[in-house]
C-alpha cells in the first residue's frame, strides 16, 4: 500500500507476486521502471488505500511503509487492509507514530507536525500502532527512537473477525 516510487522494491524476493497501489499515478510510473530492472513479478494500480479496488480476502500479506502518517482517514484505510487480507494473513506496518515519551512528543513531534502538516499533510502524532492492535493479533513489534518509528507485524484472526 502506498508503494510510491518503489524505494522498497529491492527488498522483495523475486518469487513473490506483488501488487502495489499508490494515490499518485506518476510515482507508479517510476516504480514500474524499477520492476523491470529488478526482474520482479509486480503490477501497480493508482488507488486510495481508503477505497481499494480489490475483492475481499484476496491477499496473503499487505505491507505499508510510512503511509498512515498521511492517509486522511486512517480508520477506513485500516478497515480496507483488513478486508482485502485473507484470514490468517499478515499485515506489516513500518510507520512513524506518536512516541511513548510525552517529552519527545512535546519537544520534537509537535514542532515537526506544525511544519510538516501544512507542507506535506504529514501527521507526526498518529497512533497507527494502537489502530493496528484493534484490528490484528500483533505477532511482532519493534520500536525505535522512543516509538517514533515502529515495525508491527499483525495477523488477521483465522476466524476473519477483527480483534477489537
Ligand atoms: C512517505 S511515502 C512512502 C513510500 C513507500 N511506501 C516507501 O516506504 O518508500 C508515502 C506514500 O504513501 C502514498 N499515500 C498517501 N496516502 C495514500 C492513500 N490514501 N492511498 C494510497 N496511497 C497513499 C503517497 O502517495 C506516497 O507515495
Amino acid at each position: 500500500m502506498g508503494i510510491g516510487v518503489g524505494k522498497t522494491l529491492q527488498y522483495y524476493p523475486k518469487e513473490v507476486e506483488l501488487c502495489g497501489i499508490d494515490a499518485v499515478p506518476e510515482a507508479l510510473e517510476i516504480a514500474r521502471k524499477k520492476v523491470g530492472e529488478l526482474g520482479l513479478n509486480a503490477c501497480f494500480r493508482g488507488a486510495d488505500v481508503e477505497n481499494l479496488p480489490f475483492p475481499d480476502e484476496i491477499f496473503d500479506t499487505v505491507i505499508s511503509s510510512f503511509v498512515f502518517c498521511t492517509v486522511p482517514d486512517p480508520e477506513s484505510g485500516m478497515n480496507e487492509i483488513f478486508r482485502v487480507l485473507k484470514p490468517g494473513g499478515r499485515a506489516i506496518f513500518l510507520e512513524h507514530t506518536r512516541s511513548d515519551s510525552k517529552l519527545v512528543d512535546c519537544l520534537f513531534l509537535w514542532p515537526m507536525k506544525l511544519i510538516l502538516k501544512p507542507l506535506l499533510d504529514d501527521d507526526t502524532l498518529r497512533d497507527t500502532h494502537l489502530l493496528v492492535r484493534r484490528y490484528f493479533e500483533v505477532e511482532h513489534k519493534e520500536s525505535y527512537y522512543h516509538g517514533i518509528v515502529r515495525l508491527i507485524v499483525g495477523k488477521k484472526p483465522s476466524g476473519g473477525d477483527q480483534v477489537d
